[in-house]
């Protein structure tokens, strides 16, 4: 795929800019990235804090698939992301990064508070879809000392040297597209099915006992992860012995 990027100083939202070009029918492969986002927006409604530092960008696509295997296009990036930002940490590092489902990318071990490093949005609609990414590269100046219960982390905390802002995250951008780009392709022709087991190897919770709440809070499912199926849905066995598939929420882990 050709992507075409386009670099912002400010924006309210990549994404904002990206779904507006798609119904002005922009053809698949627009990049818009921006250094700052006054108005980052993450999942569930959620703000997603956008200083200088960090990398923000939006992708632009027409992939043509059913709405029931568009939700594993985010499941499919973060493998694309997990993989890369793998590849920038020092080697102690690389596999305490993990995919909690469906797409945050976290690092650190899953019996411990964990830490976001990259957060993925998908925005479908009949005018395309906008896969929306922030990564935390070098943390703001002033932030604590300590790292507390669930605080973002940034690659510079994990043996990442590069210190130039722009630098950084022009290598990170042309790493991520360069990975993303033939797992899309696949995953346009052939489905979810064969990324299956690629997203289990870099999960944070198979095995884990978990619950998980929707957006306004109610408790869906609770039980052991056995994995996720051929719609990237996650499985949760529930004490009882019942298996449930579930297509979304924000999961937590017990301990
Ligand atoms: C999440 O984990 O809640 C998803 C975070 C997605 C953040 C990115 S930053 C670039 C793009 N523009 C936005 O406003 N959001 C996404």
């Amino acid at each position: 795929m050709d992507f075409r990027i386009e670099t912002y100083e400010e924006l309210k939202s990549t994404n904002e800019v990206v779904r507006r070009r798609l119904r002005e029918g922009v053809p698949e492969g627009l990049v818009v990235t921006a250094r700052r986002q006054t108005a980052g927006r993450g999942r569930m409604g959620r703000v997603w804090e956008s200083p200088a530092g960090g990398l923000y960008f939006s992708v632009g696509l027409r992939p043509q698939v059913s709405s029931e295997q568009l939700g594993s296009l985010s499941l499919v990036t973060a493998i694309a992301m997990a993989r890369v930002l793998r590849e920038f940490v020092s080697p102690a590092n690389r596999a305490l990064i993990r995919i909690k489902w469906p797409n945050d990318i976290v690092w650190g071990p899953a019996s411990e508070p964990f830490h976001k490093l990259c957060g993925i949005s998908l925005d479908g609609s009949a005018d395309g879809v906008c896969v929306g990414i922030g990564v935390n590269v070098i943390a703001p100046a002033g932030r604590p000392e300590v790292l507390g219960k669930n605080l973002p982390i940034y690659l510079g905390d994990l043996g990442f040297q590069d210190t130039d802002v722009d630098h950084a995250c022009n290598k990170i951008l042309q790493a991520v597209l360069s990975a993303f780009s033939p797992l899309y392709e696949s995953w346009r022709s052939e489905g979810f099915t064969s990324f299956v087991s690629a997203y289990q190897d870099l999960s944070l919770l198979d095995g884990e006992l978990v619950q998980v709440h929707n957006e306004r809070g109610g408790l869906t499912a609770q039980g052991h992860v056995v994995g996720i199926n051929e719609n990237g849905c996650l499985l949760i066995e529930a004490a009882n012995g019942t298996l449930n598939a579930i297509s979304s929420g924000e999961v937590s882990l017990l301990k």
